[in-house]
């Protein structure tokens, strides 16, 4: 039904008219309305002022639910930056106490650590060596800071390995699952003795879960969790990381890491690990897959994690120092678009900036 302006004067003559249609019989913009006149319904006076966007605002962040991964380097005495991701640096042992104790001081969750030996074989030796720098790693954080803060550590062989594979190879080349699974039980407990409170299974190997709990639980590990890189794609947005660890890969990660054109099989994946005795599950990357985190958190009842990768840390620094984004505000928008996605906990390289952010109260969107 279209009402004409006279009509709505007459019916109520306070009612606030556009001027270009003042004198118009029959107003378009009216007749375009829904209903046939100016809305009674109104959402945007929920968002008429900072302190009403604040007060209807649905998700929030908080950085008790991001988690830092570090990058510690065996024999570095000064930490060195990671070109293709600004602000982030490959420790020495000693700055990666102080930036932990530092980010337990600014409330941040949880720390992931990944080591970057000196020295790498076909087995990844270093990665279950008691004296590796993951373990040294871990021990020196769990010292400094393990009270206040969650410390997980990265297990998977990609570091410490020669060829760059998260596993050990068979003669032909191809990854050995099963051979995996014997180094992955053995790094787990050098991590679990070095006192990690989390250990993060990122290998991608079938049944790592299951074979990690029941050595854990032999060990009398019983009260380490396992946090399972349940979902993890064959992404390209791995790259930065891979220079960040030095990574010796040449080819790719397609025969363990999954089809990015998949989604029902990300489900089953995370089934598996449940099943398997993983405590918490994690998507990755973050934002190109959400639709996997929702999926994942609609359907399981552990928490959930996401991994805003390097790749998604570097487009942003990159297109920033280009002046094309707003920095800051697209920090935020992409963590709460994870978290509004269903990720209770985020893994992210901006944590300390979105803390501090958080802690200010200054960021206003
Ligand atoms: C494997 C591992 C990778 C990342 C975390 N754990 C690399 C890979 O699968 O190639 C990538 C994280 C990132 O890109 O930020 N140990």
């Amino acid at each position: 039904m279209s009402v004409t302006l006279p009509a709505l004067h007459k019916l109520c003559p306070g009612f606030p008219v556009p001027d270009v249609d003042r004198d118009a019989d029959t107003s378009p913009v009216l007749r375009a309305a829904p209903g046939g006149g100016f809305p009674t319904v109104r959402p945007r006076r929920l968002r008429s002022s900072p302190a009403m966007r604040s007060l209807v605002a649905q998700t929030r962040l908080h950085p008790q639910q991001l988690v830092l991964p570090m990058f510690v380097r065996e024999g570095l005495l000064e930490p060195r930056e990671i070109p293709s991701m600004p602000g982030v640096l490959q420790h020495s042992r000693d700055s990666l106490r102080r930036a932990a104790a530092d980010a337990a001081a600014a409330g941040i969750g949880g720390l992931m650590l990944f080591g970057v030996p000196q020295h790498r074989d076909a087995v990844g030796s270093a990665g279950t060596d008691p004296d590796g720098v993951l373990q040294r790693a871990i021990t020196d954080v769990i010292a400094e800071a393990g009270d206040a803060i969650v410390v997980m550590s990265d297990l998977c062989l990609d570091e410490f390995t020669d060829h760059g594979h998260c596993g050990v190879l068979s003669p032909d080349g191809s990854v050995d699952n099963d051979a995996t699974l014997l180094r992955y039980a053995e790094m787990a407990l050098a991590q679990a003795q070095a006192g990690a409170h989390v250990l993060g299974l990122s290998g991608m190997m079938d049944g790592q879960v299951g074979v990690v709990r029941s050595v854990l639980d032999a060990a009398g590990y019983t009260d380490t969790v396992i946090l399972a890189y349940a979902v993890k794609y064959a992404s390209a947005c791995y790259g930065p990381f891979r220079e960040a660890v030095e990574s010796t890969l040449t080819g790719n990660r397609k025969t363990y890491q999954q089809d990015p054109s998949n989604a029902t099989e990300a489900l089953r994946e995370v089934a598996l690990d449940i099943a398997e005795g993983a405590d918490m599950v994690m998507i990755k990357p973050a934002l190109p897959y959400l639709d996997i985190v929702r999926q994942v958190a609609d359907r399981f009842d552990v928490p959930v994690a996401a991994y805003q990768v390097s790749g998604e840390y570097a487009m942003v620094e990159a297109a920033a120092a280009n002046g094309w984004l707003d920095r800051e505000r697209i920090i935020m928008e992409t963590l709460t678009s994870i978290k509004r996605a269903g990720a209770g906990i985020i893994l992210t390289y901006w944590a300390p900036e979105a803390a501090a952010l958080l802690n200010s109260g200054t960021f206003q969107d």
